[in-house]
This record gives C-alpha cells, structure tokens and sequence, in this order.
C-alpha cells in the first residue's frame, strides 16, 4: 500500500462522499420521476385494459356475444370511471411537492455507477443492511425492493421508490428533535401546512414548481408500478371511505381502544406521544392524534406518502371526491354495478377532524430514521399495525421499538407475519422470518413484558362485495418496556460496524 499524505486522505474522503451523495440523490429522482410516472400513467394502463376486455369480447362467436349486449356500455362506464380516477390521480399529483428538484438533468447517473445498479436501485438504502446502517448519510436516500402498498398480495417484486427521511415537524412537547437531512418530505402536520399549501395547484403544469409533471417528462414504467398506484386506491378505502369502516373497527379499533384505557390520565397540556411506524395512508396516526395523543405516522413509500400528503393536507370537505377503487378486477364480481360502484372520499374531513397539536408524518426508513440516538426513550407509545412483517430483520424492529420507547412504555401491535421479503424470487433478499413464538422470545429479550395477547379476524385493502375475502387472523399485543437496560446499549450502527 502507498502512503497518502493525512491531507490527501481526507479530501479523497470527502470528494467520495460528495460522489456518494450525488449519486444517492440522482437515483432518488429516477425513482420518484418513475412513481411519478406511474402515477401518470394510470389511465393510459387502464384503457389498456379496457381494450383488452373489449378484443376479448369481439372473439365471441355472434350467439354468444348477443348473451352480453350489455357489455359495450360496461366499457364505456368502464372508461367513465377510469377518467374520474384520473382525474383525482391527477390532483393528488398537483398537490404533491417534490423534496428534490425533478427536473434536473440527471444524466451524470447513467454513467458507468448506475450500469451496475439494479432496477432497485439498492446502492445505500435498506437493501443492503449492513453499509446502510454503517452510514448515516444513508438516511437521506432509502430504496426497497418492497413496497408494501399491495399487501394482499404480498408483493416483492419490483422495487420501491426512494424516501427522503425527514421530518421538519415541530417539538411540541419539548422531547422531540427534528430528523432532517435538508429535505422536506410532501406531507406536513396539518396544522402547518393548512395555510401554506396548495398555493400552486392550480392545474398548470408549467408553473415552475409542477414543470415535473410535463407529460415530456413521462417515463414509460412497467405495468406493475401501475398496479401499486391501483394498489393505494385500495389503501384509501382502508383509511379513507366509509367502505373501509369495517375493517378499520377491525384493526384500528382495538388499538385506539387500548390506547384510550392505558393513557386514561393523559393531559390536554402534556399529552403522551406515540410513534406509527409503516402508517400508510395516515388514518390510524391520524385518530390517535384524536384521540389526544402528539401523534407521529413514519411511513418511507412515496406511492403511499404522495396520496396522503394529498388527503391529510389539501381535502377541502368530506366526501370532496369520489373515486371508483373496483373496476380494475373482473373477478369474484357478484354483479357489474359492485364492480363500478363509487366510493366517496375522504369519510371525514381531516383537518376538521380534532387532532392534538403535533402530528406529523415522517417520510423515511423506520431503521434509520428511528435508530437515531436521539431518539432514545422519546416515545410513550409505538403502534404498529400490519407493519412488522415489512422488515428484512424483524429483530432489528423490535430492538429499535424498544430503544425508542421509555421505559415503562407499551408497544400495541396488531397484524399477521406475512412477511414482504419472503419469496422474493430471483433476489438475493435478506428476510428474517420468525414465527410467532420466535417474535415473543425476541421481544422478552429486549425488556418487554406481555400484558394482552389475543387474536383479531381481519381483511387488509379487500373489496367487501367481493367474492374472495381473504382473512387473517392476526396478532394483537399489547408490550410494556420493563426497565431501562437497553438505554445503556449502543445503537445498532455502531454495534455492527
Ligand atoms: C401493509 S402496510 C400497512 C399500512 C397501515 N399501517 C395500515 O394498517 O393500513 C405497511 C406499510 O409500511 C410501510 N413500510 C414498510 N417498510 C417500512 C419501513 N422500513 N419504514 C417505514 N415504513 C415502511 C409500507 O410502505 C406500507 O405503507
């Protein structure tokens, strides 16, 4: 090995990692152009679709085809209420503001670094575990092969966008730092953002700040990232209709109920606060909030952080919009008006709905984000619902719930262990996967006690008028952190490297 002079090294240093960050931050805008893009290519896939159906129709023999003189005005429906999902596609868009510069040239990354990334772009993100926890400059760009927003399906198979991690929320109460690499993620606490958003969706594409949404800008994606744009209309339903009811009393119920009965003495001038890892859409965040608590959703998907920036901060009224989430599947259909049902959208209005000062949404990788030292016992509550089984390493959530808790804190968890990284053909994914058993042991390792335990019978995103409900029958905990032994260990990063 040649000797380098001390002041070398550390510029060879820093210009690595100026070369790190720019191309951590142009592979961030390819993805985020790329789930724009699916976003925009929504109507184009379903019209797609809708030619299909109808070549299908033409292949019938006269006698049969004559059965379903219906089915050319079921297209035109069909077509119908696919530009009323565009249409609402379309001002989720308008209201969604880019932490990153979109229209950048970002030729620079289709050079020799990128040839050898992946379609999942997984150069310092979760992927690879180890170099992301070794790096903290690893927080600001997160990649996955997963995104979970199908998660019916389970689905692995393509790669997820890249989230900003931050959160320039405020300290309401005082124990709360700002997790902030500069960037600022599109979705805000309401409060904050109720007057300072929306200033520019207006429709124009050519105004400075939407020049990403040029259609000249359009990426071709594949089908499948269209899928998961279907996939968060789904999810609104979950969190944001009225259809979705059921299965919220299903799943968000028992824990808000939990919440209520252990947080009985909880003050109006110091309200305890809880953490909502993998928060999706926002709703469940959102009742706690309600509920009295300074409330705080982490969620590191784009699809998913796009949509609810658009509902938690630019809805006007209850049931502004109306969507039609079913069409896009002909199967289990009990009749054609089931399929081309509408649902009105949002079920309340968020910002009239009584949060507590201080929620926020956080973008950005749980680990990351939350394994963070000054996180240490900063939360009184960690909800995590149909979210632990995302992780590559289930045992890394749990240590890091358990970091982040104070003692004496609790963990309600309700969800199955379907576990997103598994069977994630054709990649080298790491996927730790415990039973049930394996996740109680883990959990007493890292000073939690069980205080409930049973079982809750729920659906995830499905058509209640379908003829296929798939149930789980999910875990429902609720964990105290015993005593304060983890605060004394370091945290993971500088354990594994
Ligand atoms: C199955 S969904 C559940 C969403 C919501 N909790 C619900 O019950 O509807 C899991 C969510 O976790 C998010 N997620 C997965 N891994 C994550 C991570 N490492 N950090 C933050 N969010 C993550 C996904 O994007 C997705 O929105």
């Amino acid at each position: 090995m040649h000797p380098v002079a001390a002041g070398g090294g550390v510029e060879d240093e820093d210009d690595e990692r100026r070369r790190q960050s720019k191309l951590e931050e142009a592979l961030e805008i390819k993805s985020l152009r790329r789930i724009i893009s699916a976003y925009l290519n929504y109507p184009e896939a379903s019209e797609e679709d809708v030619r299909r159906y109808e070549r299908s129709f033409r292949m019938l023999p006269p006698a049969h085809k004559a059965l379903l003189s219906h089915y050319p005005l079921k297209f035109q429906r069909l077509r119908r209420c696919i530009s009323v999902n565009s249409y609402f596609i379309f001002n989720i868009l308008q209201a969604f503001e880019p932490p990153l510069d979109l229209s950048q040239d970002i030729d620079v990354c289709d050079g020799p670094h990128l040839e050898n990334v992946p379609n999942n772009h997984n150069v310092s993100g979760v992927n690879n575990v180890c170099s992301s926890r070794s790096t903290c400059a690893s927080k600001r760009l997160h990649t996955s092969n997963s995104d979970q927003a199908c998660y019916e399906e389970g689905s692995n198979t393509v790669h997820s966008p890249p989230i900003v991690t931050t959160n320039k929320e405020v300290d309401n109460s005082g124990h709360r730092e700002s997790i902030t690499d500069g960037h600022t993620s599109g979705v805000e606490c309401i409060r904050e953002t109720h007057n300072c958003c929306g200033n520019d969706s207006n429709g124009d594409v050519s105004s400075p700040s939407r020049t990403w949404l040029d259609p000249s800008l359009q990426l071709h994606v594949p089908l499948v990232d269209v899928d998961k744009v279907r996939c968060i209309v789904r999810n609104i339903v979950r969190d944001w209709a009225a259809e979705g009811q059921k299965e919220r009393d299903q799943c968000y119920k028992p824990i808000l109920e939990e919440l209520d009965a252990l947080f009985a003495d909880r003050s109006k001038k110091s309200p305890p606060a809880c953490l909502v890892p993998g928060a999706g859409l926002g709703r469940l965040a959102l009742e706690i909030s309600c509920l009295g608590f300074i409330s705080q959703g982490n969620e590191f998907s784009y699809y998913m952080m796009i949509c609810s920036n658009f509902i938690l901060n630019h809805c006007q009224t209850a049931g502004e919009w109306t969507i039609y989430p079913w069409i896009h599947s002909n199967c289990n259909s009990l009749s054609d008006s089931d399929q081309l049902r509408p649902v009105t959208v949002p079920d309340i209005h968020p910002a009239s709905a009584g949060i507590t000062e201080g929620f926020s949404m956080c973008g950005g990788d749980f680990v990351e984000v939350y394994n963070d030292p000054n996180q240490v016992g900063v939360w009184d509550a960690v909800v995590t619902c149909f979210f632990i089984d995302t992780a590559h390493n289930i045992i890394e959530y749990i240590e890091i719930i358990s970091r982040i808790l104070k003692d004496g804190g609790v963990w309600i968890n309700l969800g199955p262990l379907l576990y997103h990284f598994a069977d994630v053909y054709g990649q080298d994914e790491m996927s730790v996967e415990l039973s049930l058993e394996d996740v109680r042991r883990v959990a007493l390792h890292y000073g939690f006690h069980f205080e409930k335990e049973s079982t809750v019978e729920t659906t995830y995103t499905t058509n209640p008028r379908s003829m296929m409900q798939n149930r789980y029958y999910a875990a429902f905990w609720t964990m105290r952190k015993r005593s304060a032994t983890m605060e004394h260990q370091p945290p993971l990063t500088e354990r594994n490297s």
